[in-house]
């Protein structure tokens, strides 16, 4: 039984609605986003993805189409559990991934399809090193061109750039200069004043009117601490957070999992990471600045701050590898400005979008994989300080689902 259903703007004069219909065990033609939480750890995000299948098995409670790429569209309930997605304008975007060799860049193209996103053309862009090679996208092998500032001269709708902050730094200029909306993944314009950076759950509204330019995708350990805690912050103020990390070598890229693995071989020296990182425990990610913190904890600080709008949290980061290859874990001291009680938190907690509470805990093996932030093991021993353990994927919701979440956001709101 559909109870809620969000209708976007009626149709412009231009094009006439075409009419789809879905109903219970049918696949969707386009995404559907059933806002659902799961049950059980392993039950999807979505309904949604590649084959959505919509029932009343599913509890429904609320449907909400991505915009995907149509113009406009609208559900329109059609009684007894069915409904009708009617959608206008079809717009072919063309895309490109840049970094598309990477962790990152390779899980971008894999959301793009989970999400059913069908661009009109899309590139792939490496270095020299991996120009020629093949990405796979739908089902059809796409060349990797090298990336050259003449490549991003040529306007795309969308870039998802994740090859550095050095290679952003030089080329993402010069995309936005061409007129295409950059999603870049590395911490090269993230505190920039004038670039967005974006949690699209907390703050994609920044993103209305945004026609052109640099977008930025915040620090993986920031995106699952900020999802865990914007309602909080809404509903109680947050004064000050105490957050340790355990971050996996993913996190670090394709050469961080190597040398783990390399290092489960037979011993190598460290390179990518400060100290050897199999069976042990580095709590030093990136270069230690002068304050004795270090760039990764920094960029917590400084990025929540952002994110949340608000200038007055203090942030006090310890960020420490671990020898995980996937998802990140977060140990968070949260001080709130208003008091709470624990129902109240974890109210917050389910009223987060992409963020499932449960009393059981996780670890990274149960969530790795996923597009959802984990949170439990809620604990106070007063009514203005609590503490919570947040696990998430770090390659997925810390870097590409964000990106793709942004994309899908800005051609909705744009
Ligand atoms: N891993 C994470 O959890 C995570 C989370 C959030 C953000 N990020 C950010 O995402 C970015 C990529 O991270 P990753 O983990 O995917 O790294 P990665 O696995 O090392 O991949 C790096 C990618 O960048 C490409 N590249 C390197 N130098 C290039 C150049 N000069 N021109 C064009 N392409 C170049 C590489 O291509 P080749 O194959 O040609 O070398 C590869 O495709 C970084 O900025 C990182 O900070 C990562």
């Amino acid at each position: 039984m559909i109870r809620d259903v969000f209708f976007k703007e009626a149709a412009t004069e231009r094009n006439a609605w075409k009419l789809r219909s879905v109903s219970a065990g049918e696949k969707s033609p386009k995404p559907v986003e059933l806002k659902r939480k799961a049950p059980d750890l392993k039950s999807a995000e979505y309904v949604s993805g590649q084959a959505p299948v919509i029932g009343p098995e599913w509890g429904m409670t609320s449907v909400h189409v991505q915009a995907g790429w149509y113009r406009e569209f609208r559900l329109v309930p059609s009684g007894a559990g069915r409904f009708c997605i009617e959608t206008k304008g079809e717009i072919a975007v063309k895309i490109a991934v840049v970094g598309a060799t990477g962790e990152v860049g390779r899980m971008m193209t894999r959301v793009l399809q989970e999400r059913n996103v069908r661009p009109g053309e899309i590139s792939f862009f490496a270095s020299a090193r991996s120009a020629g090679g093949e990405v796979e996208f739908y089902g059809q092998k796409h060349r990797v061109k090298e990336l050259t500032e003449e490549s991003m001269r040529e306007r795309y709708d969308y870039l998802l750039f994740s090859a550095g902050a050095a290679v952003s730094r030089q080329f993402a200029p010069v995309a936005a200069e061409a007129g295409s909306v950059v999603i870049d993944n590395s911490s090269a314009f993230r505190m920039d004043p004038g670039i967005p950076l974006v949690v699209p759950e907390i703050n994609g509204d920044i993103l209305r009117g945004y026609g052109k330019g640099i977008v930025a995708n915040p620090n993986c350990s920031t995106i699952q601490m900020v999802l865990g805690l914007y309602r909080v912050h809404e509903r109680y103020g947050i004064r000050s957070i105490v957050v340790s990390t355990y971050q996996s070598v993913s996190g670090a890229g394709r050469n961080g999992m190597n040398e783990l693995e390399d290092q489960m071989r037979g011993h190598i020296a460290p390179k990518k990471f400060v100290k050897q990182i199999h069976l042990n425990v580095v709590p030093q990610i990136g270069s230690l600045l002068e304050n004795g913190f270090t760039d990764e904890e920094m960029k917590m600080v400084n990025e929540t701050r952002k994110i949340l709008r608000d200038p007055d949290i203090s942030v006090w980061p310890t960020t420490v590898r671990v020898p995980v290859l996937y998802c990140h874990s977060e140990s968070i001291l949260t001080e709130t400005r208003k008091p709470f009680d624990l129902q109240g938190i974890e109210a917050a907690l389910e009223a987060s979008e992409h963020v499932i509470f449960s009393r059981d805990m996780f670890t990274p093996l149960d969530v790795a994989g996923t597009d959802l932030t984990y949170v439990g093991r809620i604990r106070a021993f007063d009514d203005t300080r609590f503490l919570m353990w947040n696990v998430a994927d770090n390659i997925r919701v810390g870097a590409a689902t964000n990106a793709v979440r942004i994309l899908l956001k800005h051609g909705e709101l744009n």
